[in-house]
């Protein structure tokens, strides 16, 4: 019998398929149709610090009282969180799966003490999803990467459920923002998010947000970096993500050695019996392969788990075009 058991920060998952942290988890009902067709955790909607703050601040501004505004924010702090958490008790009772909270944040600074309320509620694991845009050119690559330090120490010491960490693409040097999470008590990281982009309309001459939905070819940088890290940082685990988007890319990024996959965009556009089918489609291949779980192949494309290890480096890549005419 094929199994499709893994296991993700700890946590026992019925299948590697995650679904991502989105819209997409915010009914209690779609949820219990995600673990149905075979979903292995989920991922809830994030609360965002930086919504939580303009919230605060636009009620700080359209309040002439300061009692009253005072009042406003911390019910509008509090109703946030306190509707999160209602979220988290609500799945938690309808599924038996294991359910991830999320926030995004910005800074080491107010949406710490939310954390210990997530675990309170009953979040099998916490997904911290850190995202701060470098737009200061004066300031040095260092200063926004210990904002990722110094929230992932500050966290350690907090909660003590699982973390992982959801981040960028965009480092000079991924695996060493890594090897810094891991050194402070991160048990995963997710590889990679993906951000809301700027587009141009020509025609309306607007700047106009891109499409939000992510596209096959997009896995390819998630795929050599998960082949990277699981190799070279194995204590972490690692959930892939961005641009998978059928069984086939599920396959690939197992390969290289992600513990979870998780799935967003493809499951806006296909709906949830999609998971189903991403499912079957890996039961199929590992059939075709003779592989009965997926510890037994899981990794086994990765960058030391290969003949040439520089198929997942730079350098290969100019070879390739080199002969390209
Ligand atoms: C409509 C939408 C809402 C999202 N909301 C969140 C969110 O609240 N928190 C988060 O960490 N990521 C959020 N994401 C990003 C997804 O979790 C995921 O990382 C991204 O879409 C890439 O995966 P994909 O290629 O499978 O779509 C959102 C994505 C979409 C399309």
């Amino acid at each position: 019998m094929t199994k499709l058991e893994t296991s993700y920060l700890g946590l026992s998952l019925k299948s590697p398929l995650i679904v991502s942290s989105s819209g997409l988890n915010s009914s209690v009902d779609k949820i219990k149709e995600y673990k149905k067709y075979g979903a292995g955790a989920v991922v809830l909607k994030s609360l965002f610090e930086e919504q939580i703050l303009n919230e605060v601040s636009s009620l700080e501004r359209h309040s002439d009282y300061t009692e009253a505004a005072d009042y406003l924010k911390h019910y509008v702090t509090a109703n946030n969180v306190q509707e999160y958490i209602n979220h988290i008790k609500a799945v938690k009772e309808a599924v038996d799966i294991p359910v991830i909270a999320s926030i995004n944040c910005m800074s080491d600074s107010q949406w710490l003490s939310f954390a210990s309320r997530i675990q309170e509620a009953g979040a099998d694991a916490l997904e911290v999803n850190i995202y701060y845009l470098p737009v200061d050119p004066k300031r040095k690559a260092e200063e926004y990467e210990n904002i990722y330090n110094s929230i992932a120490e500050k966290l350690n010491k907090i909660i003590t459920i699982p973390v992982a960490y959801k981040i960028g693409s965009h480092f000079t040097n991924p695996l060493n923002v890594i090897e810094n999470l891991r050194f402070r008590g991160a048990n995963g990281v997710v590889l990679f998010n993906r951000f809301f982009e700027p587009d141009i309309d020509v025609n309306a001459m607007k700047v106009v947000p891109a499409d939000i939905f992510s596209s096959p070819s997009d896995l390819r940088y998630t795929l050599r970096w998960v082949a990277i890290a699981s190799h070279l940082i194995p204590e972490i685990d690692i959930s892939a993500s961005t641009g998978v988007h059928d069984g086939e890319a599920l396959v690939k990024m197992l390969l290289a050695g992600a513990n979870s996959v998780q799935v967003c965009s493809a499951i806006y556009k296909n709906g949830a019996q999609h998971i189903e089918v991403m499912l079957r489609d890996l039961k199929e291949w590992m059939d075709k392969k003779g592989y009965k779980s997926i510890a037994d192949f899981r990794g086994s494309l990765n960058m030391g788990s290969i003949a040439d290890p520089a198929q997942y480096e730079r350098s290969q890549f100019m070879k390739y075009f080199s002969s390209y005419e």
